[in-house]
């Protein structure tokens, strides 16, 4: 049976104060929007509509980069759920096969959970998500009638009896698409809030004498995001689910709490994660590789056994070959370090390829900017950097070439040669104590005065 998702994200989000669409707003390191847009992707639908109002542009541009073949549709006025669902009725004309409702702002709804709602559903149209709620609060409530759910009731319009309940709406609804939209169309508004509720498809569906039923699932998975707290709040969620994934599969932390993970983040068995390392998106590590302390990486590749830091930075396009080594104070960017190189002290490299078993030098600086246009510098195999170099870009560095110390290197380097590309040293015998004596005479004087 093929699968649609409808995410509803035409919300403005006026508890997070922002000027930013609220789906926007970023966990690990990724909008809101995509961690909704990922669960389509686990569940393998093939059709992802995502329902865009306040901030659409930004929301539909967001939407595109992370699947290009999802379909944005706009809600203009946000006249309730059920009005936004029906936005997607154009785009899925014709598709018979289920469609989940899933929201913008609620990230955690697992995959196996829909799967259940998926299951539950050979023996009933609509499928709703339910959870107990601690505070049932503004929740819609689920009247079941034993296996039967009978309707969701908004809070604003719940009887005393009614708001007693404690299950409650989570919003996700699966449905076949075309019942879908079919109970959407017998949908009013007449209500507290003069919305079109998606949730009265419910009580519609058993009027026209339809199964529906409530699965279950922790209170947890359906948390929202409507302030910059439960945003944080998110986050810590987010974080500790990684973590906790990251160890099941076999990677140390040697202080878990201090890691923080991106949404992509990928770490391969039996590497070791020292305190207070920070993956930004589109991180890949390796088989054991050790990342130290206080390192910073971002859409950087990692092969088996490499070292990275204490307090190294990659930044995007820094790709380690096997076993590479890049030490403290080492800047990378868009440079590919060959298997067995070495960059361990203070150093920057950017635009640039390192080869096998290189040894670049404390300090070295690839100048790859010239205030206008970025340039490549090619080093060989086994080239060696004298600590405290400077390689002007464009360069390159030919196998076995030796650098000096201390060299500005404009020129490239063939095979084997040695450059050294700094003034001569002139030492002048005796000078250095007379000038030592000269200035504290000077000194004194003026102390004396
Ligand atoms: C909704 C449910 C309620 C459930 C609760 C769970 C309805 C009528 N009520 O209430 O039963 O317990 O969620 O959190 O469905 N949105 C649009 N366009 C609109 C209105 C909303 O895109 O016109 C989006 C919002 O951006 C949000 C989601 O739909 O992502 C839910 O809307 P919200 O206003 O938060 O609904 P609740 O009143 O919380
Ligand atoms: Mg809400």
């Amino acid at each position: 049976m093929s699968t649609a998702v409808i995410i509803l994200a035409a919300g403005q989000g006026s508890r997070m104060k922002s000027d930013l669409p609220k789906v926007l707003h970023k966990i690990a390191g990724a909008p809101m929007l995509w961690h909704t847009m990922q669960r389509a992707q686990q569940i393998e639908a093939e059709k992802t509509v995502v329902v865009v109002g306040h901030g659409g542009e930004l929301a539909e541009k967001s939407a595109m980069e992370f699947d290009a073949e999802a379909s944005v549709v706009w809600q203009s006025e946000q006249n309730g759920t059920g009005h936004a669902v029906q936005q997607a009725a154009d785009v899925l004309n014709g598709f018979d096969g289920d469609a989940f409702v899933l929201y913008g702002d609620t990230p955690f709804v697992q995959p196996e959970t829909l799967e259940k709602m998926r299951a539950a559903r050979k023996d009933n149209a609509v499928v709703v998500l339910g959870f107990e709620a601690e505070t049932p609060g503004g929740y819609g409530r689920l009247v079941m009638d034993g296996d039967q759910l009978d309707a969701i009731v908004e809070a604003k319009d719940c009887t005393a009896e009614q708001a007693a309940i404690s299950f409650c709406n989570s919003g996700v609804i699966c449905a076949p698409a075309p019942l879908l939209f079919s109970l959407l169309g017998d949908v009013g508004n007449e209500n507290a809030n003069g919305e079109y509720y998606l949730t009265d498809i419910v009580g519609i569906a058993r009027a026209r004498g339809l199964a529906c039923t409530a699965i279950s699932c922790d209170e947890a998975e359906t948390m929202g995001v409507n302030s910059r707290l439960d945003l944080a709040r998110a986050e810590a969620v987010f974080q500790g689910n990684a973590r906790m994934e990251a160890m099941e599969n076999g990677v140390t932390l040697t202080a878990p709490d201090t890691v923080h993970f991106a949404f992509d983040t990928h770490i391969g068995r039996d590497a070791i994660i020292e305190p207070n390392v920070f993956f930004g998106p589109a991180v890949t590590i390796e088989s054991g590789a050790t990342i130290r302390a206080f390192s910073h990486l971002e859409g950087c590749h990692v092969a088996r056994d490499c070292q990275v830091g204490p307090y190294a930075r990659l930044r995007p396009g820094a790709e380690l070959d096997l076993g590479a080594k890049v030490g403290n104070f080492v800047e990378i960017k868009a440079a590919q370090i060959d298997a067995g190189a070495k960059i361990n002290h203070l150093s920057y490299v950017g635009d640039a390829r390192v080869g096998e078993q290189s040894n670049i030098g404390a300090g070295t600086i690839f100048c790859n900017y010239d205030g206008v246009n970025k340039h490549h510098t090619e080093i060989g195999k086994r080239v060696f950097v004298g600590s405290n170099s400077a390689l002007v870009a464009p360069i390159s560095i030919a196998d076995d070439g030796f650098i000096a110390t201390g060299s500005v290197v404009t020129n490239d380097v063939e095979e084997g040669a040695l450059a050294i590309a700094r003034t001569r040293q002139v030492n002048k015998p005796g000078l250095g104590i007379r000038m030592m004596d000269r200035l504290r005479a000077a000194k004194a004087a003026r102390n004396s005065k």
